[in-house]
């Protein structure tokens, strides 16, 4: 039997785009939408999705960088808001997150020892004494050589930085890491190296992640899981295997058709019509609707809700 770690029930974030003179918002923008999963322990879940569609706020919640506007979240059992100051400290150290773009999410100002150093410092989980072993430890796991310490982190490629803040992330020894396209912004060549760093650190640190990208195409070898995300909502959960020789949701199957083949196979390509809408008025029924090629008669009335049409295989669409 899995053993979750994190379940998130109906999480919403609204951000207020617009208000009136006396402040009431008159303009929201719905970029999580009353989304559930969980994630067990030692899985890594795929979060996918196209751009805007709510991916890093999901993660920006998990960390707590974000409150939800509603929802839970339960984090080994415990719900996040009912946890005092000491239980939410360690809340914010065992859930780590690695950004997209790594010269943005490390201070330019400091060496990379000194950034790897820091969350150990802030949160004394050593005496000082044996902090820089600790960094050289680090900085070894995730291959890099001790000396590098002490540059900044202009002074290394975008690959190498992108190991820097995995290196900060796995300082604090946290049990999750959500990582936030963590290779989207690297050199293809660089992309499976990056890759396939954090798939040996999963086994070696006993991690779980939350792997979030958006295509199909980089998490395919890395998740246990994967979950497909469009404007704000989940529309499909299902093991991988399962998800890429089956996929229900038409977005699913959309965005499957969109990774590239190698073999001389032919695969139809599926061309999404028009571009995703504002996530400010999305359209009624289904959001995916006024995209959708299989659309008909329920589909811009009613939104569906996830069902689960096989074991483990959920989907939010008219057609099951
Ligand atoms: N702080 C914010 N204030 C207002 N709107 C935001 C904010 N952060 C994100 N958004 C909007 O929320 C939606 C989802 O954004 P995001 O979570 O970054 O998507 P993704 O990571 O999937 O590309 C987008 O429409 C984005 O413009
Ligand atoms: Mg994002």
């Amino acid at each position: 039997m899995n053993e979750v770690l994190m379940k998130v029930q109906d999480l919403s974030k609204y951000f207020t785009i617009d208000t009136d003179w006396r402040g009431k918002p008159v303009s929201v923008l719905k970029a999580v939408d009353e989304v559930s999963l969980t994630i067990n322990k030692g899985e890594a879940f795929g979060l996918v999705g196209e751009s805007g569609c709510g991916k890093t706020t999901l993660g920006k919640i998990l960390v707590n960088l974000y409150s939800p506007t509603s929802g839970k979240i339960f984090f080994e059992g415990k719900e996040l808001s009912a946890l005092n100051k000491k239980q939410r400290r360690s809340y914010c150290k065992d859930i780590q997150m690695i950004f997209q773009d790594p010269y943005a999410s490390l201070n330019p100002r400091m060496t990379v020892g000194d950034i790897i150093a820091e969350p150990i410092i802030i949160n004394k989980l050593l005496p000082m004494s044996e902090v820089e072993e600790r960094v050289i430890f680090l900085l070894n796991c995730v291959g890099l050589a001790r000396h590098q310490r002490n540059r900044f982190p202009h002074e290394f490629s975008g690959g190498q930085r992108q190991r820097v803040g995995i290196a900060r992330a796995l300082a604090v020894e946290p049990k999750l890491i959500v990582c936030d396209e963590p290779v989207s912004a690297l050199d293809v060549s660089i992309q499976a190296q990056v890759l396939n760093l954090l798939d040996d650190l999963k086994e070696e640190f006993k991690l779980t992640y939350l792997f979030i990208a958006h295509g199909l195409g980089v998490v395919k070898h890395i998740s246990d899981r994967v979950g497909v995300m469009y404007l704000g909502k989940l529309v499909e959960i299902a093991p991988k295997k399962e998800l890429y020789a089956n996929p229900l949701n038409p977005y699913t199957q959309a965005l499957l058709s969109a990774i590239p083949v190698i073999n001389s196979e032919k695969k139809e390509r599926i061309i999404l019509k028009g571009d995703v809408p504002s996530p400010i008025n999305p359209p009624a029924g289904c959001r995916f609707s006024s995209r959708c090629f299989k659309e008909f008669g329920p589909c811009k009335l009613n939104a569906p809700k996830l069902k689960e049409v096989s074991p483990g295989h959920w989907v939010a669409c008219h057609l099951f």
